[in-house]
């Protein structure tokens, strides 16, 4: 069988990330995640396409979107480079889900429904191990480590009012772009507030009865 292309949707804090890690080591798949590769290059001069700041970090800081054409091109230029893939954190508004359909066709669409109220405790309380990539939750993962536990760090953008902000950015830019994929009828729904590995088994079913 050849290897999957799956698009993974959810708001911020759903769980993308994590079910993505899941996803690449049982399926064999490259993770495209704009939002690591945006975060290696939150300094990238951008002045020269007549945006509104010079850099993506300006506007991840602040929990908006970086202008399409920044991230459009680094989606276009990863899934050049794979054949299967999980994509994550792209599109996040209806202009690039249709330039989506331009670069590649999709076998899978899983979105992760989580409440609000469990989104902004999963986030505010996210940690990541800057050497091993890996993501914990102080209270859901914590470390089992202790050396672990004192080199984490918390995103930038992790604090309770950004939180705020791109959940707000999430609701007016990226449910539409769930609803497209619904109104398509190509939109799988899991439920993404289970336990992680509950939420893992949902995925990994939804995805070996849809390829
Ligand atoms: P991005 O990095 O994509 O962030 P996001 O969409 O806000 O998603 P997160 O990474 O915050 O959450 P996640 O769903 O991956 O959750 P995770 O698995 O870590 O984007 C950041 C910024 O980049 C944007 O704000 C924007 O500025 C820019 N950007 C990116 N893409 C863009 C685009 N296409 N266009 C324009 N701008 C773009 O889980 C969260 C926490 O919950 C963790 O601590 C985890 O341990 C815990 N957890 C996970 N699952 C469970 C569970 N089932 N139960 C309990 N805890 C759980």
């Amino acid at each position: 069988m050849a290897q999957p292309r799956i698009l993974i949707l959810g708001a911020p804090g759903a769980g993308k990330g994590t079910q993505s890690a899941n996803i690449t080591d049982e399926f064999d798949v490259e993770h495209v995640t704009t939002g690591d590769a945006l975060r290696s290059n939150k300094q990238m001069d951008i002045s020269d396409m007549d945006t509104e700041y010079d850099t993506p970090g300006e506007y991840m800081d602040q929990g908006e979107l970086v202008p399409d054409e920044v991230v459009n091109a680094i989606v276009d230029e990863a899934l050049s480079q794979t054949d299967g893939f999980v994509l994550d954190g792209y599109p996040r508004n209806l202009e690039q889900a249709e330039e989506l359909e331009g670069m590649t066709d999709l076998d899978v669409v899983l979105y992760l429904d989580v409440s609000e109220e469990e989104l902004v405790h999963r986030l505010t309380g996210r940690r990541m191990d800057p050497e091993t990539g890996e993501i914990y939750h102080v209270e859901y993962n914590p470390p089992e480590d202790p050396e672990v536990e004192d080199r984490l760090e918390q995103r930038e953008d992790d604090t309770e009012e950004t939180v705020r902000e791109r959940l707000r950015v999430y609701r007016e830019n990226t449910e539409p772009v769930v609803e497209y994929y619904d109104d398509q009828g190509t939109l799988e729904r899991v439920d993404g507030e289970q336990a992680p590995d509950d939420v893992w088994e949902s995925v990994k079913e939804t995805i070996e009865s849809t390829t």
